[in-house]
């Protein structure tokens, strides 16, 4: 797993550090991201590209899990950025990162979020649809500037995935519907506007996807209707951003293909489609969960312990779905050790619930691990994505610290809540009353 290591004394240990005394040291729960797999798959995905001399971003979704210093990795590596909000914006912005390489993405993006984006003279809008282009092509006027756009098309492929991370798919909140016309009238609006410069066209398929298929047919799907629109009204896009959605390995039924085979089966297929005259678009993609998830763990401190007779062993953890809402939200399956006891065998079976008021507050359903006691430390892997960026107080948990490791150094990049935080923007019941 990653830079993971088992130290003399039967410790994890990753990026040369020992897991066990991270939970000494800053608490638990603890996020902890091994930075040099971060940066392995960055350079993956970009070495993918340069192999093929084209024009290309590799935007990091930094929905996935976004912090200052996770941006700034970000740039270190060469990625460009995916933000749909104001706020992720904001931590974009405060981290320094190129606002040229900043993609602004989102359904229903405000008013005010469009002026911070103008104002910050961002690299391209992704636009969803017509209420925001309208929106877009005012407010850069009022501002007298231009906005690049690519256009985000709901290309009506159903990728193989959970529902609710399911994107493509003709019945969906996002982006402009291909099939019924949308696309095309909205290119025909975006040309005819003059704030707006028209860079190309923008899709998501899904996401944890294993599979080069949905890519393929979304790609000839798009291609189906550009060749008939260069040959109408001579529409050729210089941008064709295929969003991200690359599977990870969260256990060991999951088995990701290597990044490049997603770039090589993309970049042949829109080889494949371009009629006669028309030219190689750069092409962009979007990955969040790649780039991070597997280079996350978190550790947990082992509680309580119930066994109901030839039932069930419950394990609990200081933790849950306040820090990884995955599990009770898709059912999402996590593998786990115990980071202490790594030379002992895995001979026991325990289900792991987290310390919330919530009977579906369960990170791992039947997972066999070593004997475990209270004190002891978990670790469960894969978490690098959608933990943090998902962790809520939810029972007024605060939300946990998160610390780099790089070659035997540590670095905390966020602080642990406390419980001053917790109550930071509450007022007090009279002064509460505006009347
Ligand atoms: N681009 C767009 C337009 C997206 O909507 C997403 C993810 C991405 C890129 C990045 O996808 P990734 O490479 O990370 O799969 N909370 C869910 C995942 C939601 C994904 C939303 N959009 C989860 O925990 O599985």
């Amino acid at each position: 797993y990653g830079t993971s290591t088992i130290s003399e004394n039967g410790h994890l240990t990753i990026g040369g550090v020992d897991t066990v005394q991270l939970a000494k040291k800053f608490g638990t729960a603890l996020y902890v991201y091994d930075v040099s797999m971060i940066r392995e798959k960055a350079r993956a995905f970009r070495s993918a590209f340069e192999r093929e001399e084209l024009n290309y971003q590799v935007a990091y979704a930094s929905k996935a899990f976004s912090c200052v210093a996770m941006i700034q990795l970000a740039e270190e590596e060469g990625l460009s950025l995916d933000v749909v909000s104001g706020g992720e914006l904001y931590t974009a912005l405060q981290a320094g990162f190129p606002v040229d390489r900043i993609h602004f993405h989102g359904n229903n993006k405000s008013e005010a979020e469009i002026r911070m984006a103008l104002d910050a003279e961002i690299g391209c809008f992704v636009v969803d649809n017509f209420y925001e282009l309208t929106l877009l092509e005012q407010l850069a006027e009022e501002k007298g500037v231009r906005a690049n756009v690519l256009l985000r098309i709901t290309p009506g492929i159903e990728a193989h995935t959970h529902d609710y991370i399911l994107t493509g798919q003709e019945d969906s909140k996002f982006g402009f519907d291909l099939q019924s016309g949308q696309v095309e009238k909205a290119i025909q609006s975006a040309n005819g506007m003059n704030q707006v410069h028209l860079l190309g066209l923008h899709c998501h398929i899904g996401s944890q996807i294993f599979e080069t298929t949905g890519f393929v047919m979304a790609i000839e799907k798009i291609y189906s209707y550009l060749s008939k629109w260069y040959e109408s009204f001579g529409f050729q896009p210089e941008v064709l951003n295929l969003g991200g959605g690359f599977g990870i390995r969260y256990t060991s039924d999951d088995e990701p293909l290597p990044v490049e085979n997603y770039i090589n089966a993309m970049i042949k297929t829109v080889k494949s489609q371009m009629t006669a005259g028309m030219r190689m678009p750069e092409i962009w993609i979007e990955p969040g969960r790649s780039l991070v998830g597997e280079a996350g763990i978190t550790l947990y401190t082992v509680g309580s312990h119930k066994q109901v007779p030839e039932l069930r062993n419950y394990l609990a953890v200081d933790g849950g779905m306040s820090d990884n809402l995955r599990p009770a939200l898709y059912q999402a399956k996590y593998e786990a050790t115990i980071a202490n006891r790594m030379y002992e065998p895995s001979d026991h079976l325990y289900s792991v619930a987290g310390k919330c008021c919530e009977s579906g507050d369960m990170l791992i359903w039947d997972c066999e691990l070593q004997r475990a006691i209270a004190g002891d430390t978990m670790a469960v892997f894969s978490t690098g994505a959608y933990g943090y960026s998902m962790a809520n107080n939810y029972n007024r948990l605060p939300r946990p610290a998160v610390v780099f490791v790089e070659n035997g150094e540590v670095s905390l990049v966020v602080r642990r809540e406390s419980y001053e935080d917790l109550i930071r923007h509450d007022m007090p019941l009279k002064q509460a009353i505006i009347s």
